[in-house]
Order: structure tokens, then sequence, then C-alpha cells
């Protein structure tokens, strides 16, 4: 038997097709509450996108521990061989808005959150190792120059490459973005990364560094360009509907979990600085290790629900994993948690995909939409056996010195981690590499930024910058005047 219709108040609907008239052609009374109700929750449906990464698809899983990492952390999840942590994972684009085709060119977001018995633990990252700024400042205009043009509203190669070609930093990130790797197959032939260098710190409050690499089970697997434009006239919602068709059959989408780990002083003298976000640190000097795997087994039960109303955060970790020194980290533990409490609301960490699987005891009360609150005492310090410190979960001291200033730590050689990215590529790749960058680049209208972007190409390999000259029509002698 089909449920009753009712009201969100629960009262029985009579009536959800003719709207209360003064008789058969008169107007519609005020009195019909359905009505009213109907339209004004219509009204407020949507909400704010986010900022970043706004389209997206989500699954729910389960994290396995392969081997037991109690003598790097006591972080839960990471404790037991064989132990399981439930989790949701959302990939997404990063600079189109919910409704922008999602196989078109740019990096991927790689969201994690696992619920473990030490409250949730989530990892934010992208399909790439690296990223575009190392600065938290430099974030809000990078994100503007990937945006929409404020006067057309349109999306503009020259403002992206006004941006790039007066950034170093950014080059190595955009030697990734314009190779294959700007255009996934699919969510489930990507790799992730958690990008930053992370602190983790074992029961005897020992610490080393670690970097997270999640490979696909599935491989790596890239449509070409004319593949990811055609599909994405095809089709504007591909990539969901992809990974959505894949768990529905029972196709479970699989990745091994693996880090570098770093030991703690190694890291502080390493050959690049581990901090600086636009570098990798070489799987030579610092193998991966498969620690474990996860399984994407769930879609869903309700987009908005599990999947927009998701809140991931860099900033949220567990005892046994702390952040580093790097800045750009450091201002990205501030920034979700706040776009979080303007995007969902004060109360987003009690909606049920983001609330933790065990309890929550503090001293935190009320905010719009409070739910679930008890009479408890809710002042501290008390008489009144309130929930108590745990020095469990205390951060590892470590030393900061130094005088306070704006500093440009950074800079050194933003070159040669790209020349060698570059040669990496396979000759197909370079082919195409060239060929996406002469209908990106090459499309600016200021020559300038052309010739410095070129430069730095030139700079990071010859042959890369002298490739990219020729496709162009760049004059040799201004690409390497510098030199
Ligand atoms: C989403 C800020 C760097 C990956 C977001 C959001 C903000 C933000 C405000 C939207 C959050 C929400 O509304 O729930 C920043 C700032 C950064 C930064 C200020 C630098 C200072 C990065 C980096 C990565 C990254 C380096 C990857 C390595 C992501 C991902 C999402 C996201 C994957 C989507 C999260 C989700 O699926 O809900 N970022 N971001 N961001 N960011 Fe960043």
């Amino acid at each position: 038997m089909t449920d009753k219709l009712t009201t969100n108040e629960g009262q029985p609907w009579a009536d959800n097709n003719h709207s209360l008239t003064a008789g058969n052609r008169g107007p519609v009374l005020l009195q019909d509450y359905q009505l009213i109700e109907k339209l004004a929750q219509f009204n407020r449906e949507r909400i704010p996108e986010r900022v970043v990464h706004a389209k997206g698809a989500g699954a729910k899983g389960v994290f396995k521990l392969t081997r037991d990492m109690s003598d790097y952390t006591k972080a839960d999840l990471f404790n037991g061989k064989g132990k399981e942590t439930p989790m949701i994972i959302r990939f997404s684009e990063v600079a189109g808005e919910q409704g922008y085709p999602d196989t078109l060119r740019d990096v991927r977001g790689f969201s994690m959150k696992f619920y473990t018995n030490e409250g949730n633990y989530d990892i934010v990252g992208n399909n790439t190792p690296i990223f575009f700024v190392n600065d938290p400042l430099k974030f809000p205009d990078f994100i503007h120059s990937q945006k929409r043009d404020p006067a057309t509203h349109l999306r503009s190669q020259d403002m992206q490459w006004d941006f790039w070609a007066h950034s170093p930093e950014s080059l190595h990130q955009v030697t990734y973005l314009m190779g294959d790797r700007g255009n996934p197959a699919s969510y489930a032939n990507m790799n992730g990364y958690g990008s930053h260098t992370f602190k983790w710190v074992n029961a005897d409050g020992k610490p080393c560094w670690i970097k997270y690499h999640f490979i696909s089970e599935q491989g790596v697997k890239n449509m070409t360009e004319e593949q990811a434009e055609k599909t994405s006239m095809e089709n504007t919602d591909y990539l969901i509907q992809d990974l959505y068709d894949r768990i529905k059959k029972g196709d479970y989408p699989k990745w091994k979990v693996c880090v570098q780990i770093i030991p703690y002083e190694e890291g502080l003298n390493y050959k690049y600085d581990i901090f600086d976000v636009t570098k990798t640190v070489s799987h030579k000097d610092y193998p991966l290790q498969e620690i474990g795997e996860f399984t994407l087994n769930e879609n869903p039960a309700n987009y908005f629900d599990d999947v927009e109303e998701a809140a991931f955060s860099p900033a949220n970790m567990v005892p046994g994993v702390e952040p580093s020194m790097d800045k750009l980290l450091q201002g990205r533990l501030f920034a979700y948690k706040d776009a979080e409490r303007y995007r969902l609301g004060a109360n987003y960490e009690k909606l049920p995909i983001n609330r933790p699987k065990n309890e929550v005891h503090n001293y935190s009360r009320d905010g719009f939409m409070s739910q679930g609150q008890n009479g408890d005492v809710n002042y501290a310090p008390n008489g009144e056996n309130g929930p108590t410190e745990d020095p469990h979960a205390k951060i590892k001291p470590y030393k900061v010195d130094g005088e306070a200033g704006n500093y440009k730590t950074y800079d050194a050689d933003p070159y040669s981690q790209v020349g060698a990215l570059y040669n990496v590529y396979s000759d197909d790749e370079k082919d195409r590499l060239i060929e996406t960058l002469k209908n990106t680049l090459g499309t600016v209208k200021s020559h300038e930024n052309k010739v410095l972007e070129t430069r730095m190409f030139y700079k990071a390999d010859h042959d890369y910058g002298t490739r990219v000259a020729k496709a162009l029509g760049l004059d040799m002698d201004e690409i390497t005047k510098e030199d």
C-alpha cells in the first residue's frame, strides 16, 4: 500500500492538484496553507554551491587497513591490521559551476571522510600530487582567474594564463593539467593524492612526515581532448553517471592506499622543501608503501543529503595525525569550516552525513537548526561531572623560531621538477601536451604572457619550451633572452 500524502507537519493532505479558490473561477485564498507552504519550501530549495569544486559525485564505502601502522601513528584507523572504517568520498571538478560539463579539462577533487572510532578524519586532496600555489594569500586570486570574467561572465584563457604567466610556482601543476591527467576517463580511473605533507605521531610521541597516494585498481585512464569535448556535449554529467552506474551494477571501484614515510629530521633537510605543495618527494628516495585499500560499494541514497551537504575539511584530523608547516595547508585549516558555516549553517556538523559515528560531548550549544541536545551542564569548569579533556589527543610539541614576517620561502627552483615530469611523458603524451598548449595558451591576446610562460617551459626543459614556442609561432630569441 502506498503512503498517504501529508504536510511537513504530518497532517493529512486532501488535494495536491487544485488550489483553494473562492468559487470555481474565484481568486486563490490565503487560507490555502498547503499551497503557501509548498511554494515557500520550493523557494528555499537551493543553497549556495561550493565556491570551488561545485560539481561532484559521491559514494559510500569502506577502508580496510592491511598493514598495522602503529609504529608510525596512533591514529585508530591505521592501527590493527584488518580494521575496517566506514567512509564517504566526493570527486569533483574545480572551476565549473554545478551545471558545467564534467568532462572538460580540469584538476579533479578527491575528498574522503573516514568515520573513525576517534572522530572524523578527512583527506581533501586532488588527482594530482601538487598544487598551483603554495601560499594561502594567493588562492582567491588564483581561483578568480579560473572562474568567470567579471565583465563578460565568460571563462577566459586570457585571465587563466595571465595568472600562470606571473606565477612560476604554478608551472608544475599546469604541466599536469595540460597533460593527459586533465581529462580523466572516469573518476574510477584516477589516482588521488593528499598532496600536502602531513605529520604522523605514534603512541610514544615519535613523529614522521607522510604523503598519501591512492592508486586506482581500475588503472589510470584518460580521455583525449576530442573525446572529452564530444562527451561533454552528449552528457554533461558523464562522470557522475559513470560512478553511479558502476556501483549500481556491483562493479565496485577500489583504490590501494599507500604512503611515503619520511623520517622527521631527514624531512626537514630534504633537497626540496617538503612543505612546498608545488613539489613532489621522489619515490626513489621514499618509496610508496601499501597500507590498505578502500572500496566504494554504495551510492548516495539522496544526493542532496549525502553529497551536497557533505562538508570535508583538512582540519578534520584525529589523534596521531597533525598538520605540517605547509603554509597552504595552514590556510586551508581555516577556510573549509568557515565556508561550510556559510554554505550549510552553524550546525552543519550535526547533519547525518557529517556527524561522527562516535558520540560528541562538549560545551558548544544552540545556533540555527541545532538538534539532539540534552540538558547537561553547558559550561566548564564545573562540578557537575561534565565531559573532561583527553590528553591522548594532545599535539606533539614542535619547535618554532625566527622573526615574524612575510617570508618568500618557496621560490627556489620552480623548474627542475617540471622538466622531470615532462620527460616522464611518452612521445605521444608530449605531442598532446603541446597541442593542448597551442589551443589554450596559443589563443591568449597578450604576446607578453605567451612569451613569459614559454620562457618558463624552456627553463624547465629546452625541448619543452622550444616545441611550445614553435607551436605558438614565437621567436626563439625572445624565449632564450634571459638564459
Ligand atoms: C573545496 C578553499 C586549496 C582541494 C574547497 C572549498 C573551499 C576551499 C572554501 C569549499 C568547501 C565547502 O564549501 O565545503 C581552499 C583554499 C585553499 C585550497 C583557501 C588554499 C589556501 C586546495 C588544495 C586542494 C584542494 C591544495 C587539494 C590538494 C579541494 C577539494 C574540495 C575543495 C577536493 C572539494 C571538497 C568537497 O568535495 O566537498 N576549497 N582550497 N583545495 N578543495 Fe580547496
